[in-house]
């Protein structure tokens, strides 16, 4: 799987008129080879090239067995480096075998520091770097069917843990004490590790569409707005569900119905050859008509996957045309300030007519007396 997948992304780079792709720990190095590594202060690079299916590594000497031995699909071309000695060494011999004059190196933009861009442009001073997802995101963008098991499993684990966690929510409670159950249950439920810190926020807090849990405590006639997920092999889920307690006002209410509405209408509109943007503006229509356009201040959702946020982005300008294996986030969401804020996430996935919803946890209002 993974050599085909290498393979891939080698005819991907050709085709885009690269030679080469700079990897670093990350979920490219999982998706593409299968190494869970991590970033440190000790610079990790892969080299993948067009023209040469050995894989290129620069790496610790002390990691290079656990490299081999948890990849035995790749004959890879070592340059290592012992603790003490300058990276720099590394980084030079492996210059040498690149061909360096004409390197048109991809490398990944959110991931790349000034560590290993330094690196690189000092052994490489003639190729050319160029920060693009896009060769990457082509090929991730389309899960295969054993991606979307791992995803419907996070979806289906992320709806079991609001099961539990919705009888457990009282007034008194403060954000924060709200924030340990969920993240307890998250873990009983055998999460890999915490995707992203969930979010909890209640009343006038939840206005903010990212603000932390803090010392706020539930009260009567607020809305509290819960955001997490829960991780299943490297593939993460991400859910958000609003609740009342106590009957809100009218106006939270309206806002209420006009997000369960847009999100319906996104969810209802997916299907494949449709414009990404399209489903943002199909769920954006209904909150505008709902007179609250000003205040779904975000995009309709981002794509899912080994990263919490990646390709397809739900956009405006967007025009990718939807094809089936894409998962992605629908989660409009109407932010009044002072006020509170509703939000309403689903995980679905591209089906070859329209889409599952990976996640089926009840859009109604749930009103907890109070
Ligand atoms: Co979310
Ligand atoms: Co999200």
């Amino acid at each position: 799987m993974f050599a085909t997948r290498v393979a891939r992304l080698r005819q991907r780079l050709h085709e885009e008129g690269f030679t080469h792709a700079a990897l670093v720990p990350g979920p490219n190095l999982m998706y593409f080879f299968g190494l869970s590594m991590h970033l440190s202060e000790r610079p990790i690079v892969v080299l993948v090239a067009v023209e040469d299916e050995r894989p290129l590594l620069i790496a610790p000497s002390f990691e290079v067995g656990k490299v081999e031995a948890a990849t035995p699909a790749f004959a890879w071309r070592i340059y290592s480096y012992r603790d003490g000695q300058p990276y720099s060494t590394a980084f030079h011999d492996a210059a040498h075998v690149l061909g360096g004059a004409h390197a048109r190196i991809v490398v990944e933009p959110t991931r790349l520091r000034a560590l290993e861009w330094s690196l690189l442009t000092r052994a490489l001073p003639h190729a050319e770097l160029a920060a693009t997802e896009a060769p990457f995101a082509a090929l991730r963008q389309i899960k295969d069917a054993h991606e979307i098991a791992l995803l419907r499993e996070a979806a289906r684990r992320a709806d079991q843990v609001l099961e539990a966690l919705l009888p457990e929510l009282r007034l008194g409670l403060t954000e924060k004490q709200v924030a340990r159950k969920l993240l307890g249950l998250i873990l009983d439920a055998e999460s890999d590790g915490m995707p992203f810190a969930p979010l909890v926020q209640s009343g006038p807090t939840a206005a903010n569409p990212h603000a932390e849990a803090g010392a706020r405590v539930l009260q009567c006639g607020d809305l509290l707005l819960l955001d997490f997920g829960v991780c299943v092999q490297g593939y993460a889920s991400d859910i958000t569900r609003t609740v009342a307690l106590g009957e809100p006002t009218a106006e939270l209410r309206a806002a209420y119905e006009a997000v369960k509405a847009a999100n319906a209408a996104a969810r209802a509109i997916v299907k494949p050859g449709l414009p990404a943007e399209a489903v943002d503006r199909a769920a954006r229509e209904v909150i505008e008509a709902a007179g609250f356009g000003r205040y779904f201040t975000h995009r309709t959702g981002h794509g899912l996957g080994l990263e919490g946020h990646e390709a397809p982005y739900i956009v405006e300008g967007n025009i990718t045309p939807l094809q089936p294996g894409m998962v992605f986030t629908i989660e409009p969401g109407i932010y009044l300030p002072g006020k509170g804020g509703v939000r309403i996430e689903d995980d679905v996935a591209v089906t070859d007519h329209g889409c599952e919803s990976l996640t089926t946890s009840s859009r109604e209002l749930v009103v907890l007396p109070c």
